[in-house]
């Protein structure tokens, strides 16, 4: 399959964090508009430089530090939305942080959000790609700054913010912790999605499935480690949000053809394909097919039905996806 082949074909995208998928160029312009020096974060060629999945976690909290206002995340709706859409991507659910957002403040986070939503509009007219917001607590910054968080989810539900999820430091705390907020965030008509199988092993996707019950798992893939695990998720149907980049870039794996996610695929989960945090492991949506296609002959057919099968997955409404497919 050639280059463009794979730009072209229409790719939907269930996990990418927004902060994360800030071109460091527009970070950098945010931080020189406001006067702030963060250029450790950045290496020789401008991009964004860390060392460990720990230490990115810190370059990406520096990295948002200069997104302050709604504006700010207006412009970076469309800066990321614009590289999306350049990959092929015509759907894509994104994770947003009221931590991030207004500091869970209630009213501010709406403010925020409208901004987001409102560059989502516009990007929809101008570039054809739909977006869906997913409100994502950060597992590391505790079960209580959660539980606002939930609560700011839960008042903005809707046809567009359709999630609800958890993110940061797997190896910190415990999923039945935030089991409040994703009761909250279910009451709400909120669908779920929890981080779990990248840092942890088995037992921590067990745990999160057990204590959060999520339709859906981002990463997940170190279930592989436990095949009566695997089992019982293609039984269960639980989707995995793939990330095959940023794992192997973050040293999970050694490189695409030693990811299992052919072999969850084979062995009957239903695997989805997405960046995370695109310009960090230097990727896109474009990269991850022709990685995926190099790695395991995957072809035309392949990404087609995955495409499908992510787009069943999402927690949009049957309108939108019927517009989409
Ligand atoms: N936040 C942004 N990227 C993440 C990742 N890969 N794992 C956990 N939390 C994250
Ligand atoms: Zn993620």
């Amino acid at each position: 399959m050639k280059e463009k082949g794979v730009r072209e074909l229409p790719k939907v995208e269930l996990h990418l964090h927004l902060e994360g998928a800030a071109p460091p160029a527009f970070i950098r312009g945010l931080a020189a508009e406001k006067k702030e020096d963060i250029s450790g974060i950045f290496d020789e060629q401008g991009g964004y430089a860390w060392r460990d999945f720990w230490h990115f976690l810190k370059v990406y909290e520096a990295a948002t530090s200069v997104l302050r206002s709604p504006e700010d995340y207006h412009r970076l709706t469309l800066a990321v939305l614009e590289e999306s859409a350049a990959s092929g991507v015509v759907y894509g659910e994104t994770f947003l942080s009221p931590d991030f957002c207004g500091g869970r403040d209630p009213g501010a986070w709406r403010e925020y959000l409208h901004a987001i939503r409102e560059a989502a509009d516009q990007a929809e007219r101008q570039m054809g790609i739909t977006l869906r917001g997913i409100v994502t607590c950060i597992r590391h910054f505790g079960p209580e700054k959660a539980r606002e968080t939930a609560i700011c989810a839960a008042e903005t539900a809707g046809d567009w913010l359709v999630g609800f999820g958890i993110a940061g430091d797997e190896t910190v705390g415990a999923p039945k912790d935030f089991a409040w907020s994703f009761d909250c965030a279910r009451e709400a008509g909120l669908r779920l999605t929890a981080h779990a199988g990248e840092w942890g092993g088995p037992e921590s996707v067990r745990a999160a499935l057990t204590d959060l019950n999520p339709e859906r798992i981002g990463h997940g893939v170190r279930a592989i480690e436990d095949l009566a695990l695997v089992d019982e998720l293609a039984e269960r149907g639980t989707v995995l949000e793939v990330c095959p980049g940023s794992n192997v870039s973050l040293g999970l794996y050694r490189d695409f053809r030693a990811h299992p996610i052919a072999e969850l695929d084979r062995r009957g989960v239903k695997v989805t394909i997405s960046t995370d945090d695109p310009p960090f492991f230097h990727t896109t949506m474009a990269r991850e097919y022709q990685e995926l296609h190099r790695a395991f002959d995957w072809d035309e057919g392949q990404f087609g039905r995955i495409a499908r099968q992510s787009l069943d997955a999402a927690f949009c409404d049957a309108d939108t996806k019927a517009r989409i497919a």
